[in-house]
């Protein structure tokens, strides 16, 4: 069945307010002619700004993260209905980032996935084993805790319109990428895991990124494999032209 392919861009914390409108221009003027969803994911702060500078473009605007309520006194979090109210339509739930650097739980990420469905956002939900993991062959496990876990607080409406991130943690920011051959078996693990819970329908529908030194010389082959629908891309997609030639890809 195919999907269609789903090309995001994380910048994490870079870019200062006339950085992220200019990539945002240069994103959408390089990819205007392409048959695939562009996805640009801003510091929080400038989603506004890069929003209104896409207005009217192919690219739609994601977040990097989400607080798990919708409102209240949770001082520098920002919740989901904020995100959509400022044009986001996508969001990061449990990036490597935001799992191994500030604590966040397989549990937690379940709840931002579903409070990213309440506020009508997409949850890319990521995914992705450590080295050590790999190494002690543990992948396989802890893949499908975070997938199940991550899944648990919605129903199977909900994950058919969620998108799964594989980032495997060794491969960002690394250089170092998994082979196609790594990453295919890592993404049909993860769709048999959707087809054993939810059935055909929800496997075949979701989209499943790879994540992890994307680049443009190697997105074409990562992007071949049968259960690799699109790519999240961080340290690239800075460049507005490296980011178009993997979209190309
Ligand atoms: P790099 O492409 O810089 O390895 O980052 C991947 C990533 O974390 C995207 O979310």
């Amino acid at each position: 069945m195919s999907r269609r392919t789903l090309i995001a861009g994380n910048w994490k914390m870079n870019t200062t307010l006339d950085d992220a409108r200019d990539l945002a221009w240069a994103v959408a003027e390089a990819t205007e002619d392409v048959e695939v969803d562009v996805v640009v994911i801003p510091p929080a702060c400038f989603l506004v700004p890069v929003a209104e500078a896409l207005a009217g473009s192919h690219v739609t605007i994601g977040a990097q993260n989400l607080h798990a309520e919708d409102k209240g006194a949770f001082t520098g979090e920002v919740s989901g209905p904020m995100l959509a109210s400022a044009g986001c339509a996508w969001v990061l739930c449990g990036h490597s980032e935001r799992r191994h650097i500030f604590g966040e739980t397989n549990e937690l990420v379940g709840d931002k996935v579903a409070a990213a469905h309440r506020a009508g956002l997409t949850p890319i939900l990521c995914v992705g084993e450590t080295l050590d993991q790999r190494d002690d062959g543990v992948t396989e496990v802890v893949v499908k805790a975070q997938v199940e876990t991550g899944l648990a607080k919605i129903d199977a409406g909900a994950v058919e319109r969620t998108v799964i991130a594989y980032e495997p943690v060794w491969a960002i920011g690394t250089g170092r990428t998994a082979t196609p051959e790594q990453a295919q078996a890592v993404h049909a693990f993860i769709r048999g895991l959707l087809r054993e819970t939810y059935g055909d329908g929800v496997a075949d529908a979701v989209r499943i990124q790879y994540g992890g030194s994307v680049k443009p010389d190697n997105a074409t082959q990562l992007m071949s494999q049968e259960d690799v629908d699109g790519a999240l891309v961080g340290g690239a997609s800075l460049k507005a032209e490296d980011f178009a030639a993997i979209v190309r890809a």
